[in-house]
Formats: C-alpha cells, structure tokens, sequence
C-alpha cells in the first residue's frame, strides 16, 4: 500500500472515531426516548456453515488467567485484592439498571427491574455483578475463563436463594458463539483489558447479542492519567491491586473501544466515566472518562 493511501486510511479512521464520539450520548439520569423490547425470539439463529466461515481466534491470554486464578479465593474478601471492584460496584450497577431500564423499558424503581431479561456476564470472576443482577430479577449467566473462580462464584450463589439459579460456566466468549447462545443483555466488566485480541473478543460479545439487544463493557483508558492512578498508585503506592494487575498498554481508548465495537455492529449510545473520591471513599458517575469507563451500547441489524 503507498503510503498516500495508508494516510489517507488512517484519517477515514480518525474520522469515524470522532463521528462515533459525537453520536454517543453521555450518561445521565434523565430520560431518553423509549426503544422497542428486544426479543431473543426475534433473532435469527446463524448457521453452522457461516460460524465455521467466521470461526474467531481463543481470547485468551494465559499469564492473566494465571493472576486470576492465583486470588481465585479472594473474590468475596471486600477488603482483599478485589476491593477495588466490591467498591465500584454499586456505582456501576447504577449506570446498568439506568441504561437497560431505558432500552427495555423497564421501570428503574422497582425491586426487580430486569425480570424478563436474559444477562450473560463474560469474565464474572468470583460472581459479584452477576449476584446482584440475578436479584434484580435476570435470568443471570456467568461464564468465566478461570475454573477456580467458577467454583468460588458457584459456591457464593449457592449460599443464597436468590441467586442460586445463576447459570455459571467455565467457558468464553467465543465458545458460547459457538454453541449458537444468545442473550437479550451481554456484559464484560473489566475483562477487555486482559483478553488476547478486543477487536475479535468484541465481535464474539456482538455475536452473543441478539439484534437490538446490549451490551455493556467497563475498562480503563490509555492514557497518562490512567498510569499514574490505575497503575502507580492503585498498584505500587496504594497497595489496592496486585502490582502487575495491568498493563497500560493493553488499555483501549474510547475513541478505539467506540471503532472497536462499531465494527462489531454495537453502536455506543452512552458512556460514563467512574471518579474515586478518597474522602468519602467511594466511587460516582462522571463525564471525566479520563481513566475508568463504562460503555453502553446497542446491537444493530448488520
Ligand atoms: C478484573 S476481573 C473482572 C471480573 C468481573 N467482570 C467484575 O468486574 O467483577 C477479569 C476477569 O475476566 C476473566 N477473563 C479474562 N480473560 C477472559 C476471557 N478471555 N474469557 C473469559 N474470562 C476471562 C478473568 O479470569 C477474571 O475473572
């Protein structure tokens, strides 16, 4: 390719990248205009042909799984290696309840606002999104790359009515493409950053959402703020995480996340970023998606 043509590729990049960061609406409570109910009735089932055609590469990356299964046990320790997510998680649960309520219409105060909906949480760890998700009322299944925290995730939903009828599987992404499954929600939180290739595990969390359905994905920027705080100080200063927990340069991003998932036919219709207030301890919704973020988006008919 000469490189006037290479220029002129990498600009019509640039170029869909911030047309994409225009169009995406950043978070907040207000209410937008109703969108239809997804149906996972209404979603054409590929063929065995077309999926062997499209037969993505494994997604993982086995140095990360190792650090995970490592602190497999830890997982429901809230003042453990996990901290940082146990504490992130309410803030977090409130941009999913908002945005899904929206698309599915559903009514954000009731008790159990995603009854009806069918959730795969990808990369669900020892089980602490997918809990509560199961007791707002979702058909909740967990799937993760790392047997020991199936077991552990397991082991907790068990302890509790509510959510012992989550379906946890120690799978990924594209082998559940494979089996043909399908979800009306798809969510991976703090995943992306530690697969093997986002642009195809992207397309395997397309792949899992039925058209018109969501998906959800939360990761850190790649930027120097992110550094400094989700690495220096979280990891070496701080002490929250394992040091070692991230690679700054296996961060996405918005822009890229954005392109990334355009390409997988999902487009970001919200995004919010996540600021830590030390003083109060806890974690709120921002447009300041500096270092962690969290994309909504929808899955359209291409
Ligand atoms: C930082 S944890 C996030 C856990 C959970 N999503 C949360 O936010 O509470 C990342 C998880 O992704 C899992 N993981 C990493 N790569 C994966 C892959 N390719 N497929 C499935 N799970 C993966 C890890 O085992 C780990 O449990």
């Amino acid at each position: 390719m000469s490189s006037i043509s290479k220029a002129a590729r990498q600009l019509r990049i640039l170029n869909r990248c911030k047309n994409s960061l225009l169009n995406v609406r950043f978070f907040s409570d207000s209410t937008l205009p109703r969108q239809p109910i997804s149906s996972a009735a209404t979603d054409s089932s590929p063929n065995p042909d077309q999926l062997k055609k499209n037969a993505v590469p494994s997604s993982l990356k086995h140095p990360e799984l190792a650090k995970f299964s490592a602190i497999a046990d830890t997982w429901w320790d809230s003042e453990g290696p996990f901290k940082p997510l146990h504490v992130m998680n309410p803030t977090r649960l409130a941009f999913i309840r908002s945005t899904l309520c929206r698309h599915f219409r559903k009514d954000p105060y009731c008790a159990r606002p995603f009854e009806g909906l069918n959730i795969v949480d990808v990369g669900c760890g020892g089980g602490i999104l997918s809990e509560p998700l199961a007791r707002m009322g979702a058909t909740v299944t967990g799937i993760d790359a790392v047997e020991k925290n199936i077991k552990i995730a397991r082991l907790h939903a068990d302890l509790d009515p509510e959510t012992s009828n989550i379906e946890y599987c120690c799978t990924t992404a594209e082998k559940l493409v494979e089996e043909q499954r399908n979800f009306d929600v798809v969510i991976a939180l703090e995943v992306i950053e530690h697969v093997a290739d986002p642009a195809e595990f992207c397309k395997s969390l397309a792949a899992l959402t039925v058209t018109d359905g969501a998906t959800v994905i939360s990761t850190i920027n790649r930027s120097m703020r992110a550094y400094a705080t989700a690495i220096v100080a979280a990891e070496y200063i701080l002490n929250w995480l394992p040091k070692g927990t991230h690679q700054w340069s296996s961060f996405l991003t918005p822009e890229e996340l954005v392109l990334i998932l355009q390409r997988a036919s999902i487009d970001v219709k919200e995004m919010a970023g996540f600021v830590y207030n030390p003083l109060r301890g806890r974690w709120s919704l921002s447009t300041d998606i500096s270092v962690n973020f969290i994309t909504f988006g929808t899955k359209n008919s291409q």
